[in-house]
């Protein structure tokens, strides 16, 4: 067994965290043989629940869970963190601007940017979940200078596999049987789903999804509406946001991060954009494709290794549109 990692979920009261945790404490996530230290942050008048969250946590049992902290405090929230996920941030209220939104999440970020930078490892990768989630990421990655770029993203997976799962549906297959849809630009409904690269298995063989479906219309009307408005369609019938399909995407993202994304794959991801992919400017947390190569140290995996670069590839792939 390797040395436990340090995790932070913060939100940790939340409804995404409730469908979130247990996975990341049964090793669905960051594997079977890494134990974990698992931290919980929400703000003081939550400390209630979160006791509550605690003491599930422990009722489970789970062998891969070597301690749980539940706390407020930022500085013992981000002390030694390998893995940040930070799924907490302010809602919009009742007649709120959208500018009043960023003012109090720019905040929020501004700090725990500020203890990721002050407290955690320099190696901690940082998933920004709570929205705005582009400029949530954006705003944490700014306010922690000496933490490389390219440990924050931020999470545009479940519109991944709203796509993929769309279009699974409509051609009688599972999701696993479609590959490299692409979330282009913000976790909002001004995204744009893009399946121009898209593969889909049938009959054992690989096929363009276009081809696949031969229903153009469909691809670049219903398709992209239905994908962009899925967070407001859950609303609309659960009268609650998404949780438990945004803690497994949640899980896909960071499981991504720790191993890699498989051969042949890509998945979406807002990133920092670095200026020369796709046109996209420089300095923009933008969604693209992106390809996760993690190196090694040592021969043995998953034993003997050490996380330390992440690439956040999107230059590997060079689409003509
Ligand atoms: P929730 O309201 O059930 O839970 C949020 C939790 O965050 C609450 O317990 C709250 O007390 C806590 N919180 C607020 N400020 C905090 C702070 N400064 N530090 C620590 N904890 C804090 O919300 P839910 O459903 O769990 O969603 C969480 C966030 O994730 C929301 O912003 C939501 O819009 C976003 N989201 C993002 C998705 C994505 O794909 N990027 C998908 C679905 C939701």
């Amino acid at each position: 067994m390797s040395e436990p990692i340090r995790v932070l979920v913060t939100g940790a009261a939340g409804q995404i965290a409730y469908s979130l945790l247990y996975s990341i404490g049964n090793g669905s996530v960051f594997g079977k043989d890494q134990p974990i230290i698992l931290v919980l942050l929400d703000i003081t008048p939550m400390m209630g629940v979160l006791d509550g969250v605690l003491m599930e946590l422990q009722d489970c049992a789970l062998p891969l869970l070597k301690d749980v902290i539940a706390t407020d405090k930022e500085d013992v929230a981000f002390k030694d963190l390998d893995v940040a996920i930070l799924v907490g941030s302010m809602p919009r209220r009742d007649g709120m601007e959208r500018k009043d939104l960023l003012k109090a999440n720019v905040k929020i970020f501004k700090c725990q940017g500020a203890a990721l930078e002050k407290y955690a490892k320099k190696s901690v990768k940082v998933i920004v979940v709570g929205n705005p989630a582009n400029t949530n990421c954006l705003t944490a990655a700014k306010s922690a200078p000496s933490i490389p770029k390219e440990n924050f993203s931020c999470l545009t997976r479940l519109d991944h596999n709203r796509a993929k799962a769309q279009i699974a549906l409509k051609l009688g297959v599972t999701s696993d049987d479609v590959k490299n849809v692409i979330i282009w630009g913000n976790h909002s409904s001004t995204q744009y789903p893009d399946v121009s690269h898209a593969k889909v298995k049938l009959q054992g063989k690989e096929v363009g999804v276009y081809d696949a479906l031969k229903d153009d219309s469909w691809l670049k009307g219903e398709f992209i509406t239905t994908v962009q408005q899925r967070g407001a369609a859950v609303i609309k019938a659960r009268k609650l946001s998404s949780a438990m399909s945004a803690a497994k995407a949640i899980c896909d993202h960071v499981r991504d991060i720790w191993f890699g994304t498989p051969e042949g794959e890509f998945v979406s991801m807002g990133i920092i954009s670095d200026g020369n992919s796709y046109g996209v400017p420089d300095d923009l947390l933008y969604s693209f494709p992106v390809t996760i190569k993690v190196k090694y140290f040592g021969d043995y995996f998953p034993c003997s290794f050490t996380k330390l670069d992440i690439f956040l590839d999107s230059r590997s792939f060079k689409f003509k549109y």
